[in-house]
């Protein structure tokens, strides 16, 4: 039966069912994060907005029953699916088989302290936002090398995302499409340098050629070291020793999202790696009379997202998210 376009779309219309009673927050939302849509896709990200609130107040509601460790709160990804968010920001994929690196292993005789934080130390540049491209590889890579080009020179300099993603190509990196920590540090290594954020700024695209300018070289990569891999010993003992280490986690749920606060661990978490972060720390934290160990990650997200712009990611149980 064929059935006029008009009332087609009109019979689709009445599928987007939206909450009056929340108007004024989709208002003060789009507002805050400066969203402005066209015709009908405001409809249908007011939807996607509203099933994310939904389920971080229903998360958030749990957790004040104690059933949680972390809250949610709506950021600026609230319009997004989970699908999109995960196509749009989780640009890393773990099948990497080329020539082996060196592996850092865990050694029984090294004695690790109780708690490091390199942020105090003055290792850590402040949250960057890598906005709508896969591009987490890029800013883990810089993330590493900053923390390392501090302890060589004493100096802090922000260093360039886009530098690795418009010259990396030609290792196999994919742009805001996804890439490796390890080809962005074997690039670094190969070229003799990577230019500075100021002199090589992100565009968060992917489409120019390479710019690298050999008089700004405000970073070096002698060598590149693997921490054997699942081992969270191994990564302690690095992350003690030598600094900020760019790591990979499943960033692909609901939940790390939109986490806010607190020691982040989730049935939905698997060891399926798809993001780029940098550990730069750990630590215990005394909740409901038990101490719980967790990573302190910084990601690439903006400060409006988790603590500060960093995730406490549950550490020393399972591998949690990989
Ligand atoms: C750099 O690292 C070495 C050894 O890990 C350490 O002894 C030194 O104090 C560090 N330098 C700075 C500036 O933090
Ligand atoms: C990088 O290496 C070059 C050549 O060895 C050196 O001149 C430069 O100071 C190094 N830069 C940094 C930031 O380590
Ligand atoms: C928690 O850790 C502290 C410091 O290491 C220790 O003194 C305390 O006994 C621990 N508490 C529990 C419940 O394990």
């Amino acid at each position: 039966m064929a059935v006029p376009l008009g009332l087609l779309l009109a019979l689709l219309g009445c599928t987007v069912a939206l909450d009056p009673a929340l108007e004024e927050a989709w208002e003060g939302w789009k507002s805050l994060h400066a969203k402005e849509y066209p015709g009908e896709a405001e409809a249908i990200r007011r939807e996607v907005w509203e099933k994310n609130l939904r389920r971080i107040q229903q998360h958030n509601w749990e957790e004040a029953r104690g059933q949680h460790g972390f809250r949610l709160a709506m950021n600026h990804y609230g319009d997004l699916t989970d699908e999109e968010f995960n196509q749009l920001l989780n640009g890393f994929s773990p099948a990497w088989q080329e020539e082996p690196v060196r592996v850092f292993q865990a050694s029984a005789a090294l004695k690790t302290p109780a708690e490091v934080d390199w942020r105090a130390k003055g290792y850590v540049t402040p949250v960057k936002n890598q906005g709508h491209c896969g591009s987490c590889w890029a800013f883990s890579a810089t993330g590493a090398l900053e923390g390392l080009v501090f302890n060589q020179t004493g100096k802090l300099v922000v260093l360039s995302e886009q530098n690795l993603i418009d010259c990396t190509r030609k290792l196999g990196n994919n742009g805001c499409h996804g890439g490796y920590m390890t080809r962005a540090f074997q690039y670094v290594h190969d070229n003799g340098g990577l230019n500075s954020e100021h002199i090589y700024p992100y565009t968060a695209t992917d489409t120019s050629t390479c710019q690298y300018n050999p008089q700004d070289r405000a970073a070096n990569c002698s060598a590149i070291w693997l921490v054997a891999q699942g081992s969270e010993a191994a990564l302690e003992q690095a992350v003690a020793a030598v600094g900020p280490v760019s790591v990979a986690v499943d960033a692909s749920s609901f939940h790390f999202h939109f986490y806010t606060s607190g020691i982040f661990s989730s049935m939905f978490c698997s060891q399926q790696v798809n993001h780029g972060m940098l550990a730069v720390g750990y630590g215990t934290s005394q909740e409901l009379g038990r101490n719980v160990s967790y990573w302190i990650l910084k990601n690439s997200w903006s400060e409006v997202w988790g603590e500060q712009g960093y995730i406490r990611l549950l550490k020393g149980s399972d591998n949690q998210c990989g």
